[in-house]
């Protein structure tokens, strides 16, 4: 049967894409950015996954104001990087994983999540930075991505209860698939920060730091923090956190995770960027 090995949670700043794309990772501004994921470049070739589940936003790339999905899943064989304004990221295509995609969708949907169903969809920043940051810049990603798209751009977003307990349904969906796939689960996004208005460029390391130690001790607790919380604390592109809350609850419950690596910096354009990689026991 599939299992789900452990959980990568990471920020998806575009500025951080660009800096890779653009040969800038050494200058001084950005190598204590992509120093904090040495550590985790080498861990993924170490633990490579079978598959990604992969959680993260698409920011009005895919989606628009026209169609809104609460929670989309990408059922197709492959998915292309999406041209945000400046043409395409030089990265390569994402190759999904129809059939457990479809499983998961069957199983999910049968337990009253209401997913909608991708067959043909571009990718955005938020999906690929992620793999960039994890994976480097090799020819190909190193295995198939279900791309898993959460609306948090235009309300109502989900809360993060909702959000917990979609990852529990999504465990107990890889966990009934039967192929011995070893399956990741990454949730995106994040940490504080605010693009627009007075507060724009809000950054707040003490929320940040708190919603770590409890994604890591406390996630349930964690996940009854309201909307209006993470807004107020984290500014209004905060709420891209309840996304992590996908893949903690898809995490073991039976023992808690081992704890592989942790970071933080600020900052990363306007964002603070946080990453923790937790392997199931
Ligand atoms: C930035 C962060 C984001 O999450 C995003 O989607 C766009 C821009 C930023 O910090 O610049
Ligand atoms: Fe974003």
């Amino acid at each position: 049967m599939a299992k789900i090995t452990a959980s990568v949670y990471t920020s998806h700043v575009p500025a951080i894409g660009a800096a890779l794309d653009l040969g800038k990772s050494a200058e001084p501004y950005w190598q204590p950015v992509f120093k904090g994921y040495e550590f985790s470049k080498q861990w993924m070739k170490e633990n490579t996954p079978d598959v990604i589940f992969l959680v993260y936003n698409d920011h009005a790339t895919a989606f628009s104001l026209e169609m809104i999905p609460t929670f989309a899943i990408g059922c197709a064989a492959e998915f292309e990087p999406a041209d945000e304004g400046w043409g395409p990221r030089p990265v390569p295509k994402v190759i999904g994983h129809p059939e457990l995609a479809a499983h998961i969708a069957q199983s999910v949907i049968q337990d009253d999540f209401d997913l909608t169903i991708v067959n043909k969809m571009d990718v955005d920043h938020g999906l690929t930075v992620p793999l960039s940051l994890m994976c480097g810049q090799p020819e190909a990603w190193p295995c198939p991505v279900i791309p898993f798209a959460v609306n948090v751009v235009q309300y109502p977003v989900p809360s993060g209860r909702r959000c917990y307990n979609l990852g529990k349904a999504i465990r107990k969906a890889v966990e009934c698939f039967d192929q011995d796939l070893k399956v990741q689960i990454w949730g995106t996004g994040g940490m504080s920060h605010q693009l627009q208005g007075p507060r724009a460029g809000l950054i707040n390391k003490a929320f940040d730091n708190a919603f770590l130690d409890r994604l890591i001790a406390d996630p349930a607790g964690l996940s009854t923090l309201p909307h209006i919380d993470y807004v107020r604390e984290a500014g209004s592109e905060g709420i891209e956190l309840v996304m992590w809350l996908i893949a903690r609850g898809a995490m073991s419950e039976d023992k808690a995770p081992t704890l592989r690596h942790r970071f933080y910096h600020v900052p990363a354009s306007n964002t603070a960027v946080g990453h923790l990689i937790l392997e199931n026991n």
